[in-house]
């Protein structure tokens, strides 16, 4: 494996993915991480990630100096190398112009680090501070115009510093680089597979249970079906499933997780059918972060009351993923931290004395997606599109009543089918139809009609933390509207939604 030390970097996550895509196992772990855990994790070689800080500003964060003594090849990136010049006694000097963006890179010598990578690259800098002095034993080994130390070694000791960012795509011959590192540099063996995940995971899963039972909460979604499909392979019977049918999930959505997870997987699930209590406590409601708690609350409610009919659960099952966990625990807070906050049940184990089991915390979201397939999941599941806890309760504006949910279900439907005939969906990070809670003026026939407006709303994203308007065709925009105005009573205008994120949201509410 290989140990990835967190300064804080937006890029550390992208620097872990890379390394798993070589199929070689890495851990991101803060810098306060003691040597001995180090030297029990047994990494084959240690990356240093950049940071925002300053190696001169007193709170700058620092790893113990010990692990340059521990003999295993380390890679400094940016501030990451700033920090090893630093700690072995070279020199960092402050500039007053920061380098951002572009440049090309030298080559003054390959070594094994650079090796196959062209005499003149483009690679990607985000720094201030740079280097002034190299410590002993150590060479530079290529330049920028604006920067002489873009990458260093003591080859000897096997330390590699590298200036630029290898894990952004903008560094044409990053993968090339990190590549040398893993397989030249520390000998790593291509040892990460979903296959062998599985294997471990199910025996780890086995270990921390034994014979006691799992409660876990299916939403449907992709982490939370890959955990439960991945837990129910190691525990079988001793795992129960609760799905909340809270009346604001897509239509058909609750048959089809019965469908897949009851009848065809033939796991233990178990379904609480409590539309009512959710849309009862939503009448007169209309501001979102109401709505939320709300539904936050009585989901929790609906979900401790069916736990508790389950004799002898003491484990609670999570589809908790690799970044959750790195955000939740990072000094520096993950950009996205927030954000999340407001999504799962925090409070729930602590309440009900469950101890958690999360078997998905070391992964990343396209390494669930293998995961999934890999336990013979269909696309339609693996691929799923993110859908909110609060479900359609934030896609009608406004207050929830039956009639308006039946409206929306409807014209959601037409949509996500001309979504999925057009081939589209895996293409879109979320498409869905919102509802306006005001009426407009149309004609039907000869008749007038005053009624609802539907929005339809489709977006392209990596994380979702930023998001643009998905350019669908026309005609598929044509037919969508169409069919819903024909086939949805209660609506008689369809707009479109050509607003980015930020500063919109991909929600409505
Ligand atoms: P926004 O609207 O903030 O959404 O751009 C970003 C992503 O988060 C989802 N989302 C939620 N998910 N509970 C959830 O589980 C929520 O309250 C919630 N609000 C937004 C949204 O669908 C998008 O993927």
């Amino acid at each position: 494996m290989i140990l990835i030390i967190d300064f804080g970097s937006q890029y550390n996550q992208l620097i872990a993915r890379r390394v798993r895509e070589h199929q070689v196992y890495c851990q991101i772990e803060p810098p306060d991480i003691a040597l001995d855990k180090i030297r029990s994790l047994n990494p084959e070689g240690i990356i240093l990630s950049g940071g925002p800080a300053s190696i001169y500003e007193a709170r700058s964060p620092r790893a113990d100096k010990g692990i340059f003594s521990l003999g295993i090849p380390v890679l400094g990136i940016c501030y990451g190398l700033q920090f090893m010049v630093d700690a072995l006694g070279g020199k960092v000097v402050r500039s007053d112009k920061r380098e951002y963006g572009f440049a090309e890179l030298s080559l003054k010598k390959a070594g094994k680090l650079f090796s196959g990578v062209g005499k003149r690259t483009r690679c990607w800098m985000s720094h201030g501070d740079q280097i002034g002095r190299l410590p002993a034993g150590f060479a530079i080994t290529a330049s920028t115009e604006n920067t002489e130390v873009a990458a260093a070694e003591d080859a000897r000791k096997r330390f590699y510093g590298l200036q630029f960012h290898p894990e952004v795509v903008h560094t044409a011959e990053g993968k090339k680089i990190l590549e040398n590192f893993l397989f030249g540099v520390c000998g790593c063996e291509k040892s990460w597979t979903m296959k062998a995940f599985i294997r471990e995971a199910v025996e780890e899963i086995r270990q921390t249970v034994g014979d006691k039972r799992v409660v876990f909460g299916l939403s449907g979604g992709v982490d939370s079906s890959v955990a439960a499909v991945l837990l129910h392979k190691a525990i079988g019977r001793q795992l129960t499933c609760v799905f909340v049918d809270n009346g604001l999930l897509r239509l058909g959505e609750a048959e089809k997780v019965r469908a897949l997870f009851a009848k065809n997987l033939k796991m233990n699930v178990r379904f609480a059918r409590a539309a009512g209590a959710f849309v009862g406590r939503l009448k007169g409601v209309v501001d979102p972060e109401r709505k939320r708690k709300i539904i936050g609350r009585t989901f929790i409610e609906v979900f401790e009351k069916e736990a508790k009919k389950i004799k002898g659960a003491e484990f609670l099952g999570q589809g908790t993923l690799y970044p959750d966990l790195i955000e939740s625990r990072s000094a520096f807070g993950g950009p996205s931290a927030v954000i999340k906050s407001h999504h799962n049940v925090g409070g729930l184990p602590k309440r009900m004395k469950l101890k958690l089991v999360e078997p998905l915390k070391h992964l990343f979201k396209d390494e669930v997606r293998l995961l999934g397939k890999e336990l013979g999941l269909s696309d339609d599941v693996v691929w799923r599109q993110p859908f909110p806890g609060p479900g359609l309760a934030v896609r009608i504006v406004g207050e929830v009543t039956e009639k308006r949910l039946a409206i929306l279900k409807n014209a959601d439907a037409v949509l996500m089918e001309e979504i999925r005939a057009a081939n589209y969906y895996r293409k879109l990070w979320q498409s869905f139809a919102v509802l306006l809670p005001i009426k407009s003026v149309g004609i039907m026939g000869d008749q007038r009609t005053y009624e609802y407006i539907i929005a339809i709303r489709a977006v392209t994203s990596e994380d979702a933390m930023t998001a643009d308007w998905a350019r669908l065709p026309h005609e598929l925009l044509s037919r969508v509207s169409n069919r819903i105005i024909n086939e949805v009573r209660g609506v008689n205008r369809v707009v479109y939604d050509i607003s980015s994120k930020p500063p919109s949201t991909i929600e409505w509410e």
